[in-house]
């Protein structure tokens, strides 16, 4: 007798880098599940299938990619598949299976939407940055039932020269506006009240779609997502200090759906670094746009980059980044040492910085960055804000962000999540507040 149940097999994946990388994750997921029923598991070594999603963007990541490839060969179940996809994929290509000859299919990040097909096919390698996937399909996978992370394009048109992304996710295309639409109020009709819009450049949105589609700039698309009703916040990664113009700051300013935070890579505060890395801006422009924010919106929550130790930065290029920071005093910051990627233009520059160096600038950085974190933290004290809960702590808290992305954890049941609530903050720490629900 046959029976006509389909096998579910089950898909281990870890992800690691950026929301983008999050969200083509949550992408592979839906289509393993709806084309060849796979389940997800938490346990590699009961997978049928194991996939690394990968970053590349410093050189640290690509070598944990190699000693965590050979954990998942000791481990895992006889005759289970290991795929490697996303960056590292795209730019080490076959190298990944001649390194690692157990790995079946190796798929870059521009060409997830062929994961389906790679499956069947044992070595095979599937990484062309020409692909175009701007008008493929949303699916229906989402990490959180309570937040949709949202592509607006794929890849980068910038040459940053230390950046290796335009080699790995290709040139930008933006996706159609009404695919975006469609997918916002797709996702308001499951109870998702948080949008968060991705691209390497999201303020670049517009200038290149792969066919005629109406062209709408990304001030343009931001009110017409603040227009679907449904939609209470609206939250997007990154914008780029160059295409900053007064239009996009003042729409960001005035529209209520858009929470006010915004991460603004700056990389150097030295307009000479800022020059070589043809960041295309100066450290001027980008403090007169810090003001122009800032006089609009006082209570507005800046995160940023930094990289410190490009190649010719001097300790007074460095000065130019403390001081920069010390003015600014940003609510969250990102910072790493330079490393040098290849594909790009900075790979072969020979006026590098003493390691030491670069370490020891590193360290000055964070620590003011702590000193300016600790400043700001015990003025959250006894303050109420609106916090939108999305996740149970594995402390047993409720967590949740308020409009400008601080993290506030309360006690309470689970029927918070999904909810805004005032909450009242009453003890302070340097990553995450407690709080009480007033209301
Ligand atoms: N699109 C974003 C950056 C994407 S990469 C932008 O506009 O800047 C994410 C961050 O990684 C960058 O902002 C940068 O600070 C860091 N990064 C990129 N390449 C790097 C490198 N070669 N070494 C160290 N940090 C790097
Ligand atoms: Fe990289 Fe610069 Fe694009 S940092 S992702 S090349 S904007």
């Amino acid at each position: 007798m046959s029976t006509s149940l389909v096998e579910t097999k089950k898909l281990f994946i870890e992800t690691l880098g950026c929301a983008m990388n999050v969200r083509d994750s949550e992408h592979m997921i839906a289509e393993l599940n709806e084309k060849e029923s796979y389940e997800l598991t938490e346990k590699s070594e009961e997978a049928d299938l194991i996939i690394i999603n990968t970053c590349s963007v410093r050189e640290k990541p690509v070598h944990k990619l190699f000693s965590e490839l050979g954990v998942f060969k000791k481990k895992k179940k006889e005759g289970a598949k290991i795929g490697v996809c996303g960056c590292t994929a795209s730019h080490l290509g076959k190298e990944i299976i001649q390194r690692a000859p157990y790995v079946n299919f190796v798929l870059g990040a521009r060409n997830i939407s062929k994961i389906t097909e790679v499956l069947h096919k044992d070595k095979a390698v599937e990484i062309d940055i020409n692909y175009d996937e701007s008008e493929f399909a949303f699916k229906d996978f989402r990490t959180s039932p309570y937040k949709a992370y949202i592509n607006i394009s794929i890849g980068c048109d910038k040459a940053c020269t230390f950046c290796i992304v335009p080699k790995t996710r290709g040139d930008e295309i933006s996706i159609p506006t009404d695919l975006i639409i469609n997918e916002v109020k797709r996702v308001v009709a499951t109870g998702v009240k948080e949008i968060f819009l991705l691209g390497q450049n999201v303020n670049n949105y517009g200038r290149r779609f792969s066919d005629n589609h109406e062209k709408v700039n990304f001030t343009e698309l931001l009110r017409r997502v603040s227009e679907v009703e449904e939609v209470e916040r609206i939250r997007f990664t990154s914008p780029h200090p160059l295409h900053m113009d007064d239009e996009f700051i003042e729409e960001f300013a005035s529209n209520d759906k858009i929470c006010n935070q915004m991460h603004i890579p700056l990389q150097s505060g030295s307009t000479k670094i800022l020059k070589e890395m043809k960041r295309g801006y100066s450290r001027e422009w980008f403090l007169n746009r810090i003001e122009k924010l800032r006089d609009l919106l006082p209570e507005v929550s800046i995160s940023t980059d930094i990289i410190v130790a490009f190649p010719g930065e001097s300790d007074e290029d460095f000065e130019e980044t403390i001081d920069l920071v010390r003015q600014v005093k940003f609510n969250q910051l990102f910072s790493f040492k330079y490393s040098a990627r290849p594909h790009t233009e900075a790979e072969n520059y020979t006026n590098t910085v003493d390691p030491e160096v670069a370490s020891a600038r590193l360290t000055f950085l964070q620590n003011l960055q702590d000193e300016i974190i600790d400043e700001r933290t015990p003025t959250y004290l006894d303050k109420t804000y609106d916090v939108y809960f999305e996740a149970l702590r594995s402390d047993g808290y409720i967590s949740g962000r308020t409009a400008t992305g601080i993290l506030l954890k309360v006690k309470g049941s689970e029927e918070l999540l999904g909810t805004t609530k005032a909450v009242k903050v009453i003890k302070t720490g340097r990553a995450v507040q407690e709080g009480e629900v007033l209301t």
